[in-house]
This record gives structure tokens, C-alpha cells and sequence, in this order.
């Protein structure tokens, strides 16, 4: 449980008080903290440093069991994010002593440069989302979260910070369920099971769900979801979520790329490439959780979210290369290869998001190419938009929340790449290089004049070892950074 509280730190009875320290600065106006962190800081080992630690036990004036200080360096080079991870990286401390009720010193306002309802937020999250465990599948629970998590400022009677609290939580839930779906393992998501769970989730919410089987996604002839299905022994899905609150003028249509399973199909991944792909359906998981957190919030703005879902398969009913199909918009696609599956699925999403709906905007969100990943790393998303100010909004949306999205260009002569001797379009790229751009040259061509951004998650949607406030598993990378893009 996140809570915030506020009162003298000597009386609260707690297993620990964490206090972040900057190296040359006061951070706490409470007279009781300040004489505890002088005390800290006469002690040769901690000076307030960044990774700085010192804990005191049983401290004669203190009800709490112990009282650990955080050295976070020199004040002009704290961010918002430098308090998210410091959050998340002492829950996760103290999830591992065993600890399960703890409290967060939050600096005063008045002597931080940063707003405090953005620290205070940066706290929320790192404590939240780092007191998450996906331990489903072990018989031994060892780590258990913490059951209580408070902050310690002086305001947290204020309405303003009540309500972010609400907020905070609502998204990370948001964030956390798109986790949790991306962790499970794929025998246990075919694309039916997946589409299931999301409807279920979304079923408390004001949000009208409906799930397309095979038989209805044939008789719309979405040839190129279709193509990517036919390898799999579990049918495709295509789930539609709609949520049209009252009263709301714009409409947003979210897409996101939702590959159960990603085997490469008969271009099959070698080991070493194909073990995670259980994560190929993370834009499916952000999107839908986004949706969900949407509705939680009460958005004034209708939102809407098609996400395919297939499981990408080698055998003899799968997709060969050199095998044409047709989209659903009726372009003819020869398949270079049965691994760049992603683009098949999402164009036929986003053709239907279209004709449908009309969005006013769409963004489409996938694991879509390795290449991305060898262009910006695993931290950082790509971002393509001929619309200048729907990616910049991305990009801020996203340094916000620490979702970093670099935008990367659609040069008009790179569609070269993606000509075909036989068909309108080819689904690889005659080169080697540049394989994000092409992947998303390929999107433009489906997107009609409708505005539009794609945003490549391959590198930052999973995490392979745990970091500050995610452990192994889905990030649920996008889920902040949408609702941050839509709540504005
Ligand atoms: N699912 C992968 C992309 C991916 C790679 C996601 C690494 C996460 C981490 C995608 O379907 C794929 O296989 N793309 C190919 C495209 C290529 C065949 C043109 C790739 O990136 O190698
Ligand atoms: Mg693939
Ligand atoms: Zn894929």
C-alpha cells in the first residue's frame, strides 16, 4: 500500500525511514532529519555522494527500526528520474532484507529547483512500479513486496497531492498489467487466451470490447494478418477495444503489434534471438493496458485500440518466402521474409483503424526490428512521423516519464528498399541496412493521410536483467507515455 504521510519522523513507527541526501545541499526543512543527516554525514563513508549508503539501527530517538541514507550526489545534477530509481532500487533493497513496511523521506519544496509535485510523482512510480514481483510461475514466493510504502512530506494532506497519488497509481496499475501479460510465457497466451485476459481486464472498465475470430478477420480479407496466422495450429484475434466517453470530439486510434510468439516462422530465429520473443506482443499489451488506464482516468477523448494477435510459426500450412498475399487496403505484398511478420499484422490494423474509425490520430506501437535496437540500444524507443508536432509531442511525453523516444527520419528515397518485381510492395528490404526505416516506410504506406507516428519498442519493451524499478520481464514501456501523450 502507497500512501503519503506527514508528521515528525522521530514518532513513526516503521522497519525504515530511506532519506535521499544530496552531497552539497539541504533537502529537508524538518529539524529532526537535518540533525540525522549531519550525523550521516560526519561518518567517513558517506558524504551524500551518488550510491553513497549508510544505515543506523535503533537510533535512541527513533521509533523506526532503522534509518538508511541514499547519497544522491550534487544537487544541480538531480532529476526527476534520479528520484524515480532511487525509489525503486531501495524497495527493491528492502524487499530483499525482508522488510515489508518502510517509509520515503520527500524533499521540502522549497529547497529543490524541481517542481515538487514532479518529485513527488517521481517517488510514487519508483516505489510503485519497483514494488512489483512477477513470481507467478515460482512454487517459492521468496520475495514478497512490501506491504506498506509511505512518504514522508509535509503535505500530503494537500487535495492536489491526494489525487496525484490516485493518479500515480492508476497508471503504474496500468503499467504493471501490461508487465505481467508480457512476462507470461507463450504456451500459456495464444492469441485467444491473450485476447481473453484483455477482455476480461477490460470488462469493469467503461470500454466496449469486441474480439473478431478467424472466420470474421477471412471475411474481411485481411490477407497480411492472415499470412502470419496460417503457420500457427492458434488462430488470429483481432481485438477491438473502444472507449467513447461522453461528450469527447477527438478520436485517437492506438494499434499495437501483438505476436504471441515470434519464431521467425520458416525464416526461423536462431537460438540466441527467438528465446524472448514471448515479448513480441508488447505494443498489444501497452496499448490495451493504455486503454484500460484511459478509461480509469476518466479521459475526456474517445480512444480507440485494434491490436492483431497471432502467433508467428514454422510449418506446412505457414507462409513461404516469395508467397504474395493481398492486405486488406488490397495492395499485393510478396514476403521477402516470414520474420518481418510485424508489418503484415500492423497494416492491416491500420488500414481497418481507418476505414472504421477515422481516427484524427493514430500511433501504432511494436517490437517491430532488431535494427531499431542496433540504432538506439534497449532504453531508447524509435519514433517515425511525418507529423512534426505529433513527434515532438512524443518525444516530450516521453522524457516526462523516462520512456525515451528518439525520432528517427522517412526518407521519401528509401522506398526504394521496398519495391517488389512482382507485387505493389515487398515486406524486406533489398538492404541490409537501415531496417527500422524501411519497417516503417512500410507502415506509411497504409497510413493514407491520416496523422500518424510509429514507435518501435523492440529494444526497451522487455528487460532482460532487472534495472532500477522493473525486474526481468515486459517494462510496459508505452503505458506512461501514452497516457501522458493523451491526458494533454
Ligand atoms: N520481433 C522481431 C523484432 C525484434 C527483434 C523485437 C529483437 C525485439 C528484439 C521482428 O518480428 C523481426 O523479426 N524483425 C526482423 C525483420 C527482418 C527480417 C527484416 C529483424 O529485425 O531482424
Ligand atoms: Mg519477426
Ligand atoms: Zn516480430
Amino acid at each position: 500500500m502507497l500512501y503519503l504521510k506527514s508528521g515528525s519522523p522521530e514518532k513513526i513507527k516503521t522497519q525504515a525511514i530511506v532519506i535521499p541526501v544530496c552531497r552539497d545541499h539541504e533537502l529537508y526543512s524538518d529539524k529532526v532529519l537535518s540533525s540525522l543527516i549531519q550525523g550521516a554525514k560526519k561518518r567517513k563513508e558517506f558524504n551524500g555522494d551518488e550510491k553513497d549508503e549508510l544505515i543506523f539501527f535503533d537510533l535512541p530517538r527513533m521509533k523506526a527500526e532503522r534509518v538508511i541514507f541514499v547519497g544522491m550526489g550534487k544537487i544541480s545534477e538531480i532529476k526527476a528520474e534520479s528520484f524515480r530509481s532511487l525509489t525503486g532500487n531501495y524497495v527493491r533493497k528492502c524487499i530483499n532484507k525482508g522488510l515489508s513496511d518502510i517509509l520515503i523521506a520527500v524533499p521540502h519544496p522549497s529547497k529543490v529547483q524541481i517542481e515538487i509535485s514532479v518529485i513527488l510523482e517521481a517517488v510514487l512510480e519508483g516505489a510503485y512500479l519497483g514494488n512489483h514481483i512477477f513470481d507467478k510461475y515460482k512454487n517459492e514466493k521468496k520475495y514478497k513486496p512490501l506491504k506498506k510504502i509511505g512518504l514522508l512530506t509535509t503535505s500530503a494532506k494537500e487535495k492536489q497531492n491526494q489525487s496525484l497519488l490516485r493518479q500515480v497509481k492508476t497508471i503504474c496499475d496500468g503499467t504493471i498489467l501490461a508487465r505481467n501479460w508480457v512476462s507470461t510465457p507463450p504456451n500459456d497466451k495464444k492469441p485467444e487466451q491473450f485476447a481473453r485476459a484483455v477482455a476480461e481486464s477490460a470488462s469493469k472498465e467503461k470500454i466496449k470490447v469486441r474480439i473478431l475470430g478467424e472466420k470474421e478477420i477471412k471475411k474481411l480479407k485481411m490477407g497480411a494478418l492472415l499470412a502470419v496466422a496460417a503457420g500457427s495450429n492458434s488462430k488470429p484475434r483481432l481485438l477491438l477495444m473502444e472507449y467513447r466517453p461522453e461528450r469527447a470530439k477527438k478520436t485517437a486510434a492506438l494499434v499495437g503489434k501483438g505476436v504471441t510468439f515470434d519464431s521467425g516462422g520458416i525464416n526461423l530465429k536462431q537460438s540466441g534471438s527467438i528465446e524472448d520473443m514471448k515479448m513480441d506482443m508488447a505494443g498489444a499489451a501497452a496499448v490495451a493496458a493504455t486503454l484500460i488506464t484511459v478509461a480509469r482516468l476518466g479521459l475526456k477523448k474517445n480512444i480507440i485500440g485494434v491490436i492483431p494477435i497471432v502467433e508467428n510459426m514454422p510449418s506446412g500450412t505457414a507462409a513461404r518466402p516469395g508467397d504474395i498475399i493481398k492486405s486488406y487496403a488490397g495492395k499485393t505484398i510478396e514476403v521477402g521474409n516470414t520474420d518481418a511478420e510485424g508489418r503484415l499484422i500492423l497494416i492491416d490494423s491500420i488500414s481497418y483503424a481507418i476505414k472504421k474509425y477515422k481516427p484524427d490520430m493514430l500511433i501504432d506501437l511494436a517490437t517491430l526490428t532488431g535494427a531499431c535496437v542496433m540504432a538506439l540500444g534497449e532504453k531508447i524507443a524509435g519514433i517515425f512521423s511525418f507529423d512534426d508536432n505529433l513527434a515532438d509531442s512524443i518525444v516530450t511525453a516521453g522524457e516526462k516519464t523516462h520512456e525515451r523516444c528518439w525520432r528517427l527520419p522517412l526518407p521519401d528515397d528509401y522506398k526504394e528498399l521496398i519495391k517488389s518485381d512482382f507485387a505493389d510492395i515487398k515486406n524486406l528490404s533489398s538492404s541490409k541496412w537501415g531496417g527500422a526505416i524501411t519497417a516503417a516506410l512500410f507502415l506509411s504506406e497504409f497510413t493514407e493521410d491520416t496523422r500518424w507516428a510509429h514507435i518501435d519498442i523492440a529494444g526497451p519493451a522487455y528487460a532482460k536483467k532487472q534495472n532500477a524499478y522493473c525486474g526481468a520481464g515486459g517494462s510496459g514501456f508505452g503505458v506512461r507515455l501514452l497516457c501522458e501523450l493523451l491526458k494533454e
